[in-house]
């Protein structure tokens, strides 16, 4: 495999149309003067493994994975990181050998070996998973302490997994509200194998949302409601105030700030929306392919940018 051939970078998922991740990679690999295209790879569930293989064979220096593949694609690499192996979910490809040669070493991979794959012999395709770091990484941001932190984490499904383990491996207690409760056991029982000693515990939405944010320091929706189009949905009960020593984080950031955020803010609480860890997600990616720092001022901007013209 020739890695100074490699110039492209790409989403696998479907639908990937409305994404702000080639806007915000795009105006970073500008930044950095990498001469790196970033493009959308649109993929049916059925295309995933020819679309994996492409990866391999036509120039890619790695690539974002998105819904619905983000657990599928854990059979098609030949490695995961710890994080992606725990979450058992990737939203990141790389090479173990990078392109840029020599730089691997700050970023915890390595040279070898190298696979057969067909006539070739070629580095590792791994998978990683940057969405819990990428939420703890705005949390910081935002100068949000983790450790110590009683969380309210509504929803189960997969964004709920990565925010969870990321809590829990930075030392928060987490009660996980969810509306199908096997999906919040299945998360909890998964974390706590990992992390013998954390506090994770679930109850059913919406019934527990008030005895849960009584003692919560920090709230954080993990579902899509309230999301473009269905605008006016939100993951909480109205009857129900937040406070001004409370911090309401919401995943979704189409619109920025959803009518959760804004039942949040009447309340006095703290609101912080879900662009930040968008971006701060995509950096670490950047960082998986360049082995360098990324520009998260500029991602962020790209961003903001490309979400204010839809
Ligand atoms: P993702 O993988 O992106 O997190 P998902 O798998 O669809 O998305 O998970 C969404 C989560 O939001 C699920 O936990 C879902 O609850 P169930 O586990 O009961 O399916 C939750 N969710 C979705 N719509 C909801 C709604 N209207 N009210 C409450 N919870 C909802």
């Amino acid at each position: 495999m020739e890695t100074a051939g490699r110039k492209r970078l790409g989403l696998l998922g479907w639908p990937v149309a409305h994404s702000l991740s080639p806007a915000m990679h795009n105006a970073a690999l500008a930044a950095l003067g990498l001469p790196w295209t970033y493009e959308l790879l649109p993929t049916p569930p059925a295309d995933l493994a020819a679309a994996v293989r492409r990866l391999r064979t036509e120039g890619f220096i790695g690539a974002n994975v998105t819904v619905p593949h983000k657990q599928a694609v854990l059979a098609l690499v030949d490695d995961l990181t710890p994080a992606a192996r725990a979450m058992g979910a990737v939203n990141t490809l790389f090479w173990a050998t990078p392109a840029l040669q020599g730089e691997n070493k700050a970023i915890g991979t390595d040279d070898g070996p190298m696979v057969e794959y067909g006539e070739m012999r070629v580095s590792r395709l791994l998978g990683d998973n940057t969405d819990g770091s990428g939420f703890i990484a705005d949390l910081l941001a935002h100068g949000v302490q983790v450790i110590g932190q009683q969380v309210l984490v509504i929803g189960g499904g997969g964004a709920a997994r990565a925010v969870v383990f990321a809590l829990v491996a930075a030392g928060a207690a987490v009660t996980i509200v969810n509306r199908t409760l096997a999906h919040a056991e299945t998360i909890a029982a998964i974390v706590t194998y990992h992390y013998p000693a954390a506090s994770v515990s679930c109850a059913r939405f919406p019934e527990a949302l008030a005895p849960a944010a009584a003692g919560a320091g920090l709230i954080v929706n993990t579902t899509s409601v309230g999301m473009w189009p269905d605008e006016d949905a939100m993951p909480w009960d109205q009857a129900l105030a937040l406070r001004p020593d409370q911090i309401v984080y919401d995943l979704v950031y189409r619109p920025r700030l959803t009518t959760f955020l804004r039942h949040a803010q009447v309340g006095g609480a703290r609101v912080i929306d879900g662009l930040g860890m968008l971006v701060q997600q995509g950096a670490a990616a950047l960082t998986r392919w360049t082995g360098r720092p990324a520009p998260v001022a500029v991602m962020r901007a790209a961003a903001e940018a490309a979400l204010a013209q839809h």
